[in-house]
């Protein structure tokens, strides 16, 4: 082969290379991403107030302020997909969305999958119950009876793990609340905030004072490899927990109707 060939053969070469580097693109880090797209996606479920949920388009509660100050600190706008809550963790490791802020629990088993945020918010299980039944005072009533939880929450592993056999599965709470009102349900198992928002919505149904289960905590989540998004998040919700921000956004968003 001629010299002149062989430059051809190299420069060719060489732009082959350049390409799958451009290729390599696919595994950029999320924070470039968000950066270069101008755009940081929040995964939730806007069916739990005051957390989040819906208002016409709009997706608005605590967990929507919260989200709004996270894409303020990154200098980019905020895009929000409502969707199951039972699909939220698979969403974001299909890189679907770039954060989970959805009133989620902390637990082990989630840990193994995603990379959770600071603790922002203490919570705890609590059960609904139709005003006036006399058959359900408590925990202790609650066993092999039809309980209502939302899809892959931890209400929903409570209510199968200590008390019934008899696990009805709904997209949200909100649902559930609806067969609880008709009879078909005895109870409905679900986070303390979000219960008392449901029975104040669905006059009839009334909130028990006994905990359901041990306290839980909410945190955001990222994906395992994105350390700095998480370091970006906990600055932000450092930042609003010392200014009591989210107490006051618990507050506005409990009382709206
Ligand atoms: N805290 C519970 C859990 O993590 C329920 C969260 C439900 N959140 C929602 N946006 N629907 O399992």
């Amino acid at each position: 082969m001629k010299k002149s060939k062989w430059v051809v053969v190299l420069v060719l070469m060489s732009a082959m290379a350049f390409s799958l580097i451009g290729c390599g693109s696919t595994t950029e880090d999320t924070m470039s991403k968000i950066k270069k797209k101008g755009e940081i996606v929040l995964g939730t479920n806007a069916a739990f107030p005051p957390f989040e949920m819906r208002k016409g388009d709009e997706v608005i509660g605590v967990d929507a302020e919260i989200a709004k100050k996270i894409a303020d600190k990154l200098g980019v706008k905020l895009k929000v997909e409502d969707m199951d809550f039972d699909g939220l963790i698979n969403a974001l490791n299909a890189k679907q969305v770039d954060f989970i802020a959805a009133g989620l629990t902390v637990r082990p088993d989630r840990e193994e999958q995603v990379l959770f945020t600071d603790k922002y918010f203490k919570a705890v299980q609590k059960i609904i119950v139709r005003e006036g039944d006399t058959k359900i005072k408590g925990t202790k009533d609650l066993k092999d009876k039809a309980i209502g939880v939302q899809k892959g929450t931890t209400g929903a592993i409570v209510a199968e793990e200590d008390y019934t056999k008899n696990v009805v599965r709904f997209n949200n709470g909100p649902e559930a609340a609806i067969d609880l009102k008709n009879g078909r349900l005895d109870a409905v198992l679900i986070d303390n905030l979000p219960a008392r928002m449901i029975a104040e919505q669905n006059p009839g149904l009334v909130v028990l004072d006994e905990k359901a289960a041990d306290d839980e905590e909410y945190a955001m989540a990222v994906r395992k490899s994105d350390k700095d998004l998480q370091k970006v998040i906990n600055e932000v919700l450092s930042e609003l927990q010392s200014s009591s921000r989210i107490d006051e956004w618990v507050e506005e968003y409990s009382f709206l109707q």
